[in-house]
């Protein structure tokens, strides 16, 4: 099997998803080929032993011009605070090395289009945003019934990202609360991204939108003793209008920060006059249909572990997080070996573009509570 060298540029959070995912590659099962991770880096060298001493020998670096630097690498993986993103994406492209961003893929829209330049200026890489909640089978099948013309003239879609991790108005601060850090859009560049990159995909591009955004928490402590201020966004609802065959829809995107109740909750429900579909990652393993033949009754259908990318679990049991993040990187891979991801590639560029034309309209339209057109960029 063809091996596809990594290096890894942020090794928090998400850094260790995608090197937990590639560790059990034997999972998946009729892969063109698999990555290895040859080196890491991080301005936190603590951070650096979990890949050490759980991947024998790579190179670990403090510094990422040394991981650009290693002709070893071939792609690089990198999950780094949103500031930074504007600076690495180009850096790791001018080295040759194809890209995984995650995602807001630059912490505004200027931001972004300074990325997209690189992009322009390096055709032959591959590069793909994250987002790996759309790769779940009941997403899966949201897509697929949508695509099938079962749901007919829409009308209504809506998308969430629903978490509780900011109810604790005690939580020390981190970067995701700083403006200067996390950038303007708050929640909205965190959570943007993994609800519009469906509603994008399927071609709902927002014409205009209004949004209601809700700050509650006002500081926060530093972890040294201190109150802080605490600027971001915590909980943005955006009403876009999505010009459509069979007439404009409204299409309802949430993204919460402080959702009571919700751990890590991603939804996608549409309705349409002759069908309608939902999924939510409350009921992993479910999804449920509508097909108006006499009566309007939900179905709900137990899809067990049926995903894009076969595996060695029995169809019978869970498909879940880590499983979605296993399979948006084998989509990624997929693409970097010469296959065509299955049908569906991880987020591109242009989708990641246009969720930022949609977020700063957002952004105008809540700050001034008024509707605002969403200005796509020309790529
Ligand atoms: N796809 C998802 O579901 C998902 C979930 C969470 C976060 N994210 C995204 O992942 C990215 C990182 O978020 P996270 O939660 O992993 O954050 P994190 O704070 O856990 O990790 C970021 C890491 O980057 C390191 N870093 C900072 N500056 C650096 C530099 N100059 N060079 C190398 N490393 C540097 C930090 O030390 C830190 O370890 C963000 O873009 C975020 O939006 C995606």
């Amino acid at each position: 099997m063809k091996e596809i060298r990594f290096g890894i540029i942020g090794c928090g959070l998400m850094g260790r998803e995608f090197a937990s995912a590639a560790a059990r590659w034997l999972h998946l099962t009729g892969m063109r080929a698999r990555p290895r991770i040859v080196s890491v880096c991080d301005t936190n060298p603590a951070l650096m032993a979990f890949f050490t001493e759980n991947l024998g020998p790579i190179q670990a670096t403090s510094d990422y011009r040394a991981l650009l630097a290693n002709p070893e690498v071939d792609a690089v993986y990198c999950a780094v605070p949103h500031v930074l993103h504007a600076e690495i994406y180009p850096a790791i492209l001018a080295a040759g090395k194809h890209l995984f961003g995650e995602k807001p893929f630059g912490m505004d829209a200027a931001q972004n289009r300074a990325i997209q330049e690189a992009i322009d200026a390096h055709p032959g890489l591959v590069v793909r945003c994250s987002s790996e909640m759309p790769f779940y089978p009941g997403a899966q099948k949201v897509i697929d019934f949508v695509r099938s013309g079962a749901v007919g003239d829409i009308l209504e879609v809506e998308a969430a990202f629903l978490h509780s991790s900011d109810i604790n108005p005690m939580k020390p601060i981190n970067w995701k609360r700083m403006e200067a850090v996390n950038g303007e859009y708050g929640c909205m560049g965190d959570l943007g991204m993994h609800v519009l990159h469906v509603p994008l995909r399927l071609g709902w591009r927002p014409e205009t939108v209004q949004a209601s955004l809700v700050k509650r928490v006002t500081q926060r402590p530093d972890g040294k003793g201190n109150m802080v201020p605490c600027e971001t966004w915590d909980n943005a609802t955006i009403t876009a209008r999505v010009p459509h065959d069979g007439g404009h829809f409204p299409m309802v995107l949430k993204t919460w920060r402080i959702a009571p109740g919700e751990a890590n909750t991603w939804s996608l429900r549409v309705l349409g006059m002759k069908g309608s579909a939902f999924f939510t990652t409350k009921s992993p393993r479910q999804w449920q249909f509508m097909r108006y033949d006499g009566t309007q009754a939900w179905q709900t259908e137990d899809l067990g572990y049926t995903p894009l990318f076969p595996g060695i679990t029995g169809g019978i049991f869970e498909f879940g997080f880590t499983d979605a993040i296993q399979q948006m990187w084998a989509a990624f891979v997929d693409e970097l070996a010469g296959g065509d991801a299955k049908g569906f590639p991880c987020a591109s560029p242009r989708e990641a573009a246009d969720h930022h034309a949609v977020l700063t309209a957002a952004l105008t339209a809540g700050r001034e509570n008024r509707t605002v057109e969403v200005t796509y960029a020309t790529l």
